[in-house]
């Protein structure tokens, strides 16, 4: 028998079952659909789609990535499509596909997420919501909604108000005490959380004296952030009831692993597919793999034994 066919990687995150905890995540992997001929997206637990706005949004000045050690710092500004296009020209070929297709929301304003969330409640063949709440809130003079519990429970609450799909939030890093965070997005109705998004960093290039970036700041990711993003995932996992996808520079089984010991339900895969596209679908394999070789065949099973195993 195939260690494939011997294991079941199958995870519930809320309502939504997912075949197996491997995702990929918002902004790395287009609309998913430009990897398909790459990757078999039937055998991914899901994917987030790039971040959707009410209007396109033509993002930052190059350049918008810099590579860092054991990271990459992008500035990308949201570019996107539209909801709107998502729905008339990508939607349609992805919902072909047997994986769970999450949408991801952005907005500068509370009711730039409900006309974005309205204009998908309209449209089938999506899991769930993700919302991105890394964005300034204009109303708010720039204040990042992420970083203030009353925001947070006012556009989750809006959002979950104005959803029929399970409604996933996104988390900033940048807090003092993400716990708290946690409990406003959860005490707002959210249905999982996704722990988390990238870190404010700079690269200064040493002989012009001059940012890497064109829009001069931008968001580290990659595995120079990953031990950071456990601590974030597993006090998060202490605060609330609510299940996490834990985000921060997976790239090996073992990271996948590390995630779930500390409380995470699923995981996304980020810039790890910018070096390889194929990585997402590699994890699952190589997960099955592990499972198969540990003689524990579901992945319910493999939190306790990999927690005992890792100390
Ligand atoms: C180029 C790029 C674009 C991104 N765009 C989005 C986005 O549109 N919405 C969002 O919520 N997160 C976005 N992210 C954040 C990732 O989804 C992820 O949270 C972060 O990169 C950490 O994971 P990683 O270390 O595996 O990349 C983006 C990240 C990168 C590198």
């Amino acid at each position: 028998m195939t260690s494939a066919a011997a294991v079941d990687l199958t995870v519930h995150v809320g309502a939504v079952r997912l075949r197996n905890p491997i995702l990929a995540a918002s902004g790395t992997f287009g609309y998913g659909v430009e990897f398909s001929h790459l990757v078999d997206l039937n055998r991914l637990g899901g994917l987030v789609v790039k971040g959707l706005s009410r209007e396109p949004m033509e993002g930052a000045p190059a350049p918008r990535l810099a590579e860092t050690p054991s990271g990459m710092l992008n500035a990308v500004g949201l570019q996107n499509i539209g909801v709107r296009a998502f729905v008339t020209e990508k939607l349609p070929v992805l919902r072909k596909y047997d994986t769970a297709i999450i949408a991801n929301v952005f907005g500068y304003c509370v009711e730039d997420y409900l006309e974005v969330i309205r204009v998908l409640e309209n449209a089938e063949g999506l899991a769930a919501y993700e919302l991105n709440i890394s964005c300034p809130n204009v109303k708010k003079g720039g204040m990042q909604f992420a970083g203030d519990p009353a925001l947070v429970a006012e556009v989750v609450g809006a959002a979950r108000a104005a959803a029929k799909r399970p409604l996933w939030v996104k988390l900033s890093p940048m807090v003092a005490d993400i716990g708290l965070i946690a409990r406003a997005a959860e005490a707002a109705g959210a249905n999982a959380l996704t722990v988390a998004n990238t870190y404010p960093a700079m690269a200064v290039n040493t002989w012009t004296g001059k940012s890497c970036l064109g829009n001069q700041t931008g968001g580290l990711s990659g595995p120079a952030i990953k031990p950071i993003t456990l601590r974030l995932v597993w006090e998060t996992s202490r605060a609330i009831k609510t299940p996490i996808l834990g985000v921060g520079g997976i790239e090996t089984v073992a990271d996948v692993l590390q995630y779930l010991a500390v409380g995470a339900t699923a995981v996304q895969v980020g810039t790890a597919s910018f070096t390889d596209p194929t990585v997402s679908e590699r994890l699952v394999e190589g997960l099955e793999k592990a499972l198969f070789t540990a003689k524990v065949f579901t992945i319910n099973d493999i939190g306790r034994k990999v927690s005992a195993d890792f100390g």
